[in-house]
């Protein structure tokens, strides 16, 4: 696992962008295609958009596919979907090989179904589909994705997508489950802002003695792969030197 200070958003962004832009370069080297699921939420919009202004022209675009970590119960032109700020800052802009949301209008029980049969069609043959890099967030409780503390798609353990209800949000989401995202070949984590350095510290740092490791769903993310985590300073403040 490695830990990387950015001095601000701008850095963080900046950072963030590089790494996929060399990930993909590697991947579309190594096995002609680069497979991804992108993060939603705020924190990595200036990051899709740093790859679709100045790292167009240095990815093979048409050899990315994007899928997602997770998606609210809205449909796609909604200002909640995590597609549409994608699309927004990123999807619209690069002729990507292809583009798979998840299906936010439909009952989150049938969007689930249908991703999961649309990750195993992609990654047809693989017990456990293998992304090349899966981008996530932090949330100020410890979620990632829309794996939220004791939630019961923690416990998921061989559907690749489910459908999570989340009681403290009165909503239900679409979320990747643990078991694709820690066969990734690489996940990299993007936490802004002091009000997470709560958080980071607690899944950094493990669970306490005896604490149930469900409370930070993102310290249950530990990846066959590599794990990077792109933090800036005001989230770095609780780590040793942070
Ligand atoms: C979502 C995200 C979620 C997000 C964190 C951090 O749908 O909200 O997938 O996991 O990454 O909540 O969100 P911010 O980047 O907005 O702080």
């Amino acid at each position: 696992m490695r830990l990387r200070v950015l001095e601000d958003p701008a850095a963080l962004a900046a950072a963030a962008a590089r790494e996929f832009a060399a990930r993909a370069a590697h991947a579309v080297r190594a096995r002609g295609r680069f497979a991804v699921a992108l993060a939603g939420g705020s924190t990595p919009k200036a990051a899709y958009e740093l790859l679709a202004t100045e790292h167009a022209g240095g990815v093979d675009w048409r050899r990315v596919h994007f899928f997602f970590g997770d998606e609210r119960p809205v449909p796609p032109d909604h200002p909640d979907s995590n597609y549409r700020m994608a699309r927004e800052a990123l999807l619209s802009r690069v002729p990507a090989g292809s583009v798979h949301r998840m299906r936010g209008e439909l009952p989150p029980g049938e969007a689930a179904r249908r991703y999961e049969e649309e990750l195993r069609g992609f990654f047809a043959g693989e017990r456990v589909p293998r992304f090349d890099l899966i981008l996530l967030g932090l949330g100020e409780d410890g979620h990632t994705a829309s794996l939220f503390p004791h939630t019961e798609a923690l416990d998921e353990t061989t559907r690749l997508a489910a459908a999570n209800p989340v009681p403290e949000l009165g909503t239900t989401r679409i979320t990747l489950t643990l078991p694709v995202i820690n066969a990734a070949r690489a996940v990299i984590f993007l936490v802004s802002g002091g009000g997470k350095a709560e958080a980071l510290r607690a899944v950094l740092g493990g669970p306490a003695g005896g604490e149930d490791p469900r409370r930070y769903p993102a310290g249950l993310v530990r990846p066959g792969g590599e794990m990077l985590w792109l933090v800036d300073r005001p989230a770095a403040a609780l780590l040793n030197g942070g």
